[in-house]
């Protein structure tokens, strides 16, 4: 019964209407893609451009990736009281303007009005996204970063800008930030504030327990339910910290990353991190066992077979639940059989509120999750479910939890 509960609450969380806007740079091509992935998302998607994105991207490709009518002009005729600048916003949960040009964050943040885009910011009542893109130079021209700075006291929500190579040549901050990344961020920004002021410390992924210079002992952690974790902690209004084993994971945007590769660094960096940390959650695949043995260089082929000595790794989480003043800590159990006695007996041998308990053979490295949540209370199982959609539901759990302590 639980269970169905969560799973209702994030089908309900996802289509939205949302209104794209499109300024006039060459990342404007990009957002033929973003519309695409919109709609793939489960959103309806209404598009409007500037007479300047049109010489970039048709209205016609929008047309056709969104099925909607595109509107270009605050003096079409079409809509139906022919006032395009109020009716489309008006039936938008969010005014996303992807790309959103240097010259376009200027009129937005001085209230212009002088063509479609900008008449339908200043008449919104829904929230109005930013995706900035533009050359380097011109992002961080002073102008433009007092424009920022306005808009932002001003409640405008900015996604990005990325950093890397740009059209112009040119290398640095000003890249939009990709399609997916954008509907990752804006299917956060409808998520639920769970965790709204809280400070969250994650481990992901496996460490590296080095041999000899090129060799080392790891496992088959892909990192992806830790990511998961860490971007739907994000999602719900927590300042994310993430202590990343070795993985060829992206870094989320928004989300403090450290990367290290033994035990004893991600151990390091976690009571480094610790101090002011509401929520610990300990996803990383820690190794149990360093080599005692290991040699600076390169162990050469010999006549004798090296032998490889073990020594235990600390327990990073059961340090971190035994400090005087440990955040409340959620643990995973990857097990390969007895799976809910092991997990249960972990649970209460490191001390830990809410332990999430998976099948290491289905769980380690697939994209799907089927956990089982270990509370005080007993057992809560969940279906079957991409990571990203066991992350918010391992969230609002946890949600409910943290109050009574
Ligand atoms: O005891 P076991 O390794 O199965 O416990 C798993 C849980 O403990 C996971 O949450 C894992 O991240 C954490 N752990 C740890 N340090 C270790 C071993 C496991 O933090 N050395």
């Amino acid at each position: 019964m639980a269970s169905l509960r969560l799973l209702c609450e994030d089908i309900t969380m996802t289509a939205k209407r949302i209104l794209l806007g499109i300024s006039g740079g060459i990342a404007a091509y990009k957002s033929a893609e973003l519309t695409r992935q919109l709609i793939k998302a489960g959103h309806q998607v209404e598009v409007v451009m500037t007479e300047s994105a049109t010489r970039f991207v048709t209205p016609a490709t929008f047309q056709a990736l969104s099925g909607n009518t595109v509107y270009t002009d605050l003096w079409d005729p079409r809509p139906s009281n022919a006032m395009a600048h109020i009716e489309l916003s008006r039936r938008a949960d969010a005014f996303l303007i992807a790309p959103a040009t240097a010259n376009l964050l200027f009129k937005l943040a001085h209230g212009a009005c002088d063509d479609l885009i900008s008449t339908l910011a200043a008449a919104r009542t829904c929230p109005l996204i930013v995706a900035p893109a533009m050359n380097l130079q011109m992002w961080q021209n002073p102008p433009n970063q007092r424009n920022l700075a306005q808009l932002r006291a001003d409640g405008v929500t900015v996604f990005g800008p990325g950093n890397g190579s740009q059209a112009c040549g040119e290398t640095g901050d000003g890249r939009m930030l990709e399609p997916h990344e954008i509907v990752e961020l804006l299917n956060g920004f409808f998520a639920d504030k769970l965790l709204a002021g809280k400070k969250v410390l994650l481990t992901a992924g496996p460490t590296y327990e080095a041999i000899d210079a090129v060799r080392g002992i790891t496992n088959i952690s892909s990192g992806k339910m830790g990511y998961a974790l860490a971007r739907a902690c994000r999602d719900a209004g927590a300042e994310v910290t993430l202590v990343s084993g070795p993985t060829g994971m992206p870094a989320p945007q928004d989300i403090r990353r450290v990367d290290v590769a033994s035990a004893a660094d991600m151990q390091q960096a976690v009571l480094t991190e610790v101090g002011s940390t509401n929520v610990f959650i300990s996803v990383a695949a820690v190794a149990d066992y360093k080599v005692k043995n290991r040699s600076e260089h390169k162990i050469k082929k010999g006549a004798v077979v090296p032998t490889i000595e073990l020594e235990e790794n600390p327990d990073i989480l059961a340090t971190v639940a035994g400090l005087p003043a440990a955040p409340f800590c959620v643990g995973f159990a990857a097990e390969s059989q007895n799976l809910l006695e092991f997990a249960e007996a972990k649970r209460r041998r490191k001390k830990l509120p809410l332990l999430v308990a998976n099948l290491a053979q289905q769980a380690m490295g697939a994209d799907d999750n089927q956990v089982v949540l270990l509370d005080n209370a007993g057992q809560h199982p969940l279906p079957q479910m991409p990571k990203d959609e066991v992350a918010r539901a391992i969230v609002r759990h946890l949600a409910r939890l943290l109050p009574s302590r």
